[in-house]
């Protein structure tokens, strides 16, 4: 029985700060930005924005295809918990008005959790055929103002649907993991903000795809050449670029640039215009392939490296399912992405330091632009969501 994605929607924040405006204030040269590390532009979540919201209005267009009605399962990946009991996709799963007999959990492990979703969901798929699982990373990337993460923040969500007979791609059973212990990227709970070792954590991203892709061309006698494309973990698009190169450096295969670009280059483009949204970020690179991609895929594997600092790497693959094209949200997508609102620099400053009021007290936030849904506020202690959709 195959198994795999059957649909998968994509949703960040209605503003953005282009990287040019960071590269004024912060007197470097734009070109590191959009050469060096490759990234133009970062979505900022508005004040009514947070991992709940991103994360509903990426499953919503489910809900209105009728595509969640078989859903016993709920998990929930991310890196920015609004709760330190209560799982964010609760507050998704009444938002989404979906069937209480569903199973709902939080998972995380820094950028790697959705993945560690999806096989979870994997299994519970190949027990239940019938059924379905729901699985959606969420996240905001932050760093501090002025340091050398900060022009990789960004911010997004993806829900992605597990089913057997996916529309969408069939996921190989063979996977290579890798788990190590290493203070590469972290965030203490006291903080609001990620720690990083910023370029040892490129080196142990690249530490853990080589031994992940070790045991993955062990179990399957598959080569880089096997592959039509490949989607990496996008913590800025450069990253991905790089880590296919030390890839094929390492086993051999040559690729030149225009291979290079080929290869990679439809999976990096919303990744380029939105930046890091961790947990969803490779998920985010195949919604892009997809979405971008001219060629019909159908038939074609795709290589897929998932790596959340900390760290676990995975390596996995799977194959695009004939009439991919037609269950895609790509004119969704597409239509957020060309609708956004840039910010200048002071109201992204200011955004950035309003935060989430953390005194106990009682809020309600200014009404913004977002998706079908937004956090209005907090009345003792606890968040308020407020459903748009008519
Ligand atoms: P930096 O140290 O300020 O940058 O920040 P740099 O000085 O190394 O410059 C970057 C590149 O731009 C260099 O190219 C420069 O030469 C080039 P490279 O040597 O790497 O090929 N450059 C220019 N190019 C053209 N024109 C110019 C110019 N100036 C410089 N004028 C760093 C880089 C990655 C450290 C920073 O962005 C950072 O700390 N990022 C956050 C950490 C991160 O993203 N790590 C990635 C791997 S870990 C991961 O992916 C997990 C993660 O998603 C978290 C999770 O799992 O939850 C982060």
């Amino acid at each position: 029985m195959k198994i795999g994605i059957d649909r998968l929607s994509f949703y960040t924040s209605h503003y953005y700060v282009d990287l040019k405006t960071l590269a004024t204030a912060r007197s470097v040269d734009t070109d590191k930005y959009y050469v060096g590390i490759g990234q133009e532009k970062m979505a900022i979540p508005s004040p009514d924005e947070d991992v709940v919201t991103l994360a509903a209005s990426a499953a919503y267009p489910l809900m209105a295809a009728g595509d969640l009605e078989d859903v016993e399962l709920l998990l929930f990946a991310t890196e920015s918990g609004i709760d330190q009991s209560k799982s964010a996709g609760i507050y998704v799963h009444g938002l989404l008005e979906m069937s209480s007999r569903c199973r709902c959990v939080e998972l995380k492990q820094a950028c790697y959790s959705a993945t560690a979703g999806i096989q979870l969901a994997i299994g519970f798929v190949a027990r239940n055929p019938t059924k379905k699982a729901l699985v959606i990373a969420s996240d905001v990337a932050r760093y501090e103002l002025g340091s050398p993460g900060e022009a990789t923040q960004g911010c997004g969500s993806v829900a992605i649907l597990v089913s057997a007979n996916p529309r969408i791609m069939a996921i190989d059973p063979e996977c290579g993991y890798y788990t190590e212990d290493v203070m590469d990227f972290w965030r203490p709970n006291y903080r609001s903000e990620a720690l990083v070792d910023g370029k040892y954590s490129t080196m142990v991203y690249i530490h853990a795809l080589v031994e992940s892709w070790k045991q993955y061309a062990e179990l399957t006698g598959r080569s880089l050449t096997d592959f039509d494309r490949f989607c990496y973990h996008i913590p800025f698009t450069k990253m991905a670029e790089k880590a296919h190169q030390k890839l094929c450096r390492k086993t051999k295969v040559d690729v030149d640039a225009e291979q290079m670009r080929a290869l990679l280059d439809e999976s990096l483009r919303y990744s380029r215009i939105t930046g890091n949204c961790y947990a969803g970020s490779m998920y985010v690179g195949l919604t892009s392939l997809l979405d971008s991609c001219e060629e019909d895929l159908a038939g074609k594997r795709v290589g897929l490296y998932s790596y959340g600092s900390g760290c676990v790497g995975e390596f996995f693959s799977g194959v695009i399912q004939p009439g991919y094209r037609s269950v895609l949200f790509s004119d969704q997508h597409r239509n957020l992405l060309e609708n956004r609102t840039e910010l200048t620099y002071q109201q992204y400053e200011d955004i950035f330091n309003y935060g989430v009021p953390t005194d106990g007290g009682d809020y309600v936030f200014p009404q913004y632009k977002t998706g079908a849904f937004r956090f209005s506020g907090i009345s003792q202690h606890k968040r308020e969501y407020e459903s748009l959709v008519e």
